[in-house]
């Protein structure tokens, strides 16, 4: 069996936990590759709402194993805090969670540096979720970091205290206050909890599952344009969010990628700062907020909202290589009489392109519209791909036409049930 991904394909939020809990019984294994605790994945069945930040959108399925693999970069208050959430649910979280030993870990004073480096920037700034990301990935990269299984050794604490002290200095240097105690004793307490759970060697568990012919799902956090080598950069987190993420963030080899599952809003939305070429500052932005309830389900910040975005759909996936694509929230446009989709940007000089430019943060971008009939009616108990109302299916078919993928899940509704499935899709669970 090869390995599938489910990734997101705008900046984030596009309904990834629901699909891959949705997906989740035709897996034997669920994966997290990249990002931490800024994801905010949503899952909703049986009439209540669940979000997870750091454990893989698998969990509510039984018998299936959850990996936090070794590119995740994981706070362990969080993810205690989240677990006893869990516990009201009985389900066999311990028996099937399983965490890399190479996973790094976010420290307290990680969380700080992330709010210094953003109060520095001022109105420049990411508008990070503030988890401690970019400065955990940071020393990841600068080879300082600290990783789940060095809580095992016995002089964790030496290596806790010495990486502290590095970043205690820069916050110094920053003239930035803070508290550390009360934050320091919730971490051990957490590292201890963390302790108690499947510390393993993550590729090795992957690889010989692949082999045994388990079929494995790898779940995306964040999205594509929020990519750290291909979003709008800076205004992106600091992990590649794109499939690629999915072979060093496992430690599994590119030939065995089987599918691409590329998710997306039927509009877009982003979080946080940075371009946004089709964003609606009007009425029509404001009702898709409401109407979306697009709201941080990790910061409660509003989503910003706006049209579709085609030439950044079509840079998605073709970096991805997405094999099949799955539309999110359809029902949220049930409300316009007219829907529009961006299909190429106007540049300063009047000139037309398709491509994302360079400089997409310093110019301005002026979408060129195609505007289709709105379906003006509610998608509630459609079962059937083909009983979707012909607007939409129009709506459906231009978008697969420009990207050359077909459209092989719609979801009209936050719950597991109101996810419309082709019939002639290969995911069929
Ligand atoms: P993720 O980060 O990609 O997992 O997405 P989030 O959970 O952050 O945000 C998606 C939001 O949309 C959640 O509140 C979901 O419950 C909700 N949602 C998912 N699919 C649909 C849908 O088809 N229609 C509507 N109205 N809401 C949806
Ligand atoms: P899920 O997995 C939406 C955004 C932040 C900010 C930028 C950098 O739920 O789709 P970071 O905290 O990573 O340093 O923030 O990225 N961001 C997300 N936006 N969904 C997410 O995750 C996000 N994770 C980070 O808002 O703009
Ligand atoms: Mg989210």
């Amino acid at each position: 069996m090869k390995i599938d991904i489910l990734l997101g394909l705008q900046w984030g939020d596009e309904g990834k936990g629901k699909i891959v809990d949705y997906l989740a019984p035709k897996y034997d294994v669920v994966a997290r590759f990249q990002g931490g605790p800024n994801a905010g994945h949503t899952l909703e069945f049986d009439g209540i709402k669940h979000v997870l930040h750091q454990i893989p959108s698998g969990i509510f399925r039984s018998n299936i194993k959850n990996i936090i693999g070794n590119g995740v970069v994981l706070d362990p208050i969080i993810f205690k805090t989240e677990i006893e959430g869990l516990d009201r649910y009985r389900l066999a979280v311990k028996e099937n969670l399983f965490i890399s030993k190479k996973t790094q870990l976010i420290l307290p004073t990680h969380r700080l540096l992330d709010a210094a480096y953003e109060k520095a920037k001022g109105e420049k700034k990411i508008g990070s979720t503030l988890k401690g990301i970019g400065p955990t990935y940071e020393d990841k990269i600068a080879r300082h970091g600290l990783r789940i299984g060095d809580i095992l050794l016995p002089n964790f604490k030496e290596k806790y205290a010495k990486l502290v002290k590095r970043h205690t200095d820069i916050l110094n240097a920053h003239s930035f206050d803070y508290e550390l105690e009360k934050s320091e004793q919730e971490f051990f307490e957490a590292v201890q909890f963390l302790k108690g759970f499947e510390l393993v060697e993550s590729e090795y568990l992957i690889n010989e599952e692949l082999s045994s012919g388990a079929g494995i799902l790898a779940e995306g956090a964040q999205g594509s344009l929020l990519d750290v080598d291909f979003g709008s950069y800076p205004f992106v987190t600091s992990s590649n969010t794109m499939a690629a993420g999915a072979c060093t963030g496992l430690g599994v080899a590119p030939a065995n990628i089987g599918e691409v599952f590329g998710i997306f809003k039927a509009y877009c939305t982003r979080v946080g700062s940075g371009p946004f070429p089709t964003e609606l500052h009007d009425r029509i932005g404001q009702e898709m907020q409401k109407e979306g309830n697009e709201f941080g389900a990790t910061t409660g910040r509003p989503r910003r909202c706006g049209w579709l975005d085609l030439p950044a759909l079509k840079y998605t996936c073709m970096i991805n290589g997405v094999t099949q694509l799955f539309m999110m929230k359809a029902d949220v446009l049930n409300i316009f009489k007219e829907i529009k989709v961006c299909t190429a940007y106007e540049l300063e000089d009047g000139s037309q392109t398709q491509i994302l430019p360079y400089e997409i943060g310093e110019t301005t971008l002026n979408p060129i519209y195609k505007t289709f009939k709105g379906w003006c009616t509610g998608l509630d108990g459609i079962n059937d791909f083909d009983e979707l109302p012909q607007a939409l299916m129009e709506y459906i078919k231009y978008i697969e036409t420009e990207l050359n993928i077909p459209i092989n899940i719609v979801s009209v509704g936050p719950d597991r049930t109101q996810t419309i499935l082709r019939n002639t899709a290969k995911v069929a669970v």
